[in-house]
């Protein structure tokens, strides 16, 4: 069942598959009359070709994933330790809906400590995962039709939670040019209009690995700040940096009444996916809208899981550190391996644990990904799962053992020779 857990980015609901298709083309179709029974923009969700791939893997037996969006390291002992005293001395109770005030103060600790920034508490919303954060981002500031001009390749679900505020995404591309993505300014800022009311930029980017440098993050604040666009940032790959303790945050570039929501989560740095632990950034005077969106929404995020959230901030550093070195082992034995097929094109990361690739001769992702499971059972994300620029790409998660990396790759290279 381990391969259920892990497949995709914390894909819960495989909505999309052949079974269901039937549904797809029957609710896709918008110029058909609204059923009534669930809501119309719930009915029209674009296609999840990474939750298909996931009910499609989910026919066989023993298939290894690596199509997942998480490590495959337990969480460390020095976190579940505050979690577990936490419930020892009886935080079984409602919280407040913004989340504890020690991990607020230490959420703005560790702003000050890794990024010589300042965010007072009254900034910081502690959230039940980095996808909560970006719903009650989203349900703050969109009226149904708003636009949002999405940088992509993106997660799909942060286009999915777009669509279900009734707003519309538009996507900027990234361009990959003589092996390095790059993001053009023009281009996205040309595509902002006048029902444009937010950009959404992931940034170390999932899935190819990008980083925005400063220069591009100051420009697009400035450009924001002028436009009165609202800019939601998803740093949640921010301390996945090879070479760097951490990626350049919009934080850094932002006054304290600007138009910015940060995004980030305990999941990745830390091992603690299943947590659902995940914090927001935002201007003070949100504070209390959002308080009244989580209010109504989740009640806020569970209270004991926060104190393991608190002891990570405090001691994880060596845990990352660690993570990070594995990861650069595994990102070049991944990239040499791309090399020897010579059939492979592949942007080496700059940060995250994804590899984000083209086969030659393997134009449909979503055909190759079933492929992959039908006949090496090995599951990886079909490109298309990220955007219309992604068709074509396959992403791999090499956040595994090397073990499991190795195995992973023999099979990968059985596909491609078979
Ligand atoms: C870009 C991005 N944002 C947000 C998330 C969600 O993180 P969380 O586990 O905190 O919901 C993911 C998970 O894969 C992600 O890739």
């Amino acid at each position: 069942m381990r391969h259920e857990q892990l497949i995709g980015d914390s894909m819960p609901e495989d909505r999309v598959d052949n079974t269901d298709k039937h549904l797809l083309d029957e609710h896709s179709d918008v110029s058909k009359p609204h059923s009534g029974k669930i809501r119309k923009c719930v009915e029209n969700l674009s296609q999840n070709p990474g939750a298909e791939i996931v009910r499609y893997g989910r026919r066989k037996a023993n298939i290894l994933s690596l199509g997942q969006g998480e490590g495959d390291a337990a969480t460390p002992d020095f976190i579940l330790k505050g979690a577990q005293k936490a419930m020892d001395d009886g935080r079984t109770f409602y919280g407040p809906v913004l989340g504890q005030d020690p991990l607020r103060q230490e959420i703005s600790n560790y702003y000050d400590r890794i990024y010589d920034l300042r965010v007072p508490t009254n900034r910081v919303f502690v959230t039940s995962s980095g996808t909560t954060a970006m719903h009650l981002a989203l349900t703050a500031i969109l009226d149904a039709g708003d636009e949002v001009v999405a940088v992509t390749p993106i997660w799909k679900n942060l286009l999915g939670a777009i669509e279900l505020a009734q707003a519309k995404f538009k996507e900027v591309a990234l361009d990959n040019n003589e092996g390095a993505w790059s993001l053009d300014l023009d281009k996205l800022f040309d595509a902002c209009n006048k029902d444009t009311r937010a950009i959404l930029i992931t940034t170390p980017s999932n899935p190819t690995g990008w980083v925005m440098s400063r220069e591009e993050i100051k420009a697009v604040m400035e450009f924001a700040r002028e436009r009165d666009i609202w800019v939601i940032a998803d740093e949640v790959y921010s301390r996945l940096v090879y070479g760097n303790s951490h990626a350049p945050s919009f934080l850094e570039f932002a006054q304290d009444d600007d138009r910015l929501f940060t995004v980030n989560s305990f999941s990745k740095a830390w091992a603690m996916t299943g947590w659902r632990l995940g914090w927001l950034t935002g201007p003070s005077r949100v504070e209390d809208a959002v308080r009244d969106i989580a209010l109504y929404d989740n009640m806020g995020p569970p209270t004991f899981t926060q104190y393991g959230g608190i002891e990570a901030l405090r001691h994880g550093e060596d845990f990352i550190a660690q993570q990070m070195q594995l990861w650069e082992r595994n990102r070049a034995r991944v990239q040499e391996f791309f090399e020897s097929t010579g059939r492979i094109d592949a942007t080496e990361s700059e940060a995250t644990f994804y590899s984000f690739f083209k086969i030659d001769g393997e134009d449909n992702c979503l055909e190759f990904a079933k492929r992959l499971i039908d006949d090496v059972s090995l599951s990886l994300a079909p490109g298309c799962a990220f955007g219309k620029v992604g068709q074509g790409y396959m992403r791999l998660c090499y956040a595994v053992s090397e073990a499991r990396l190795d195995d992973a790759l023999d099979r990968l290279d059985r596909a491609l020779k078979s």
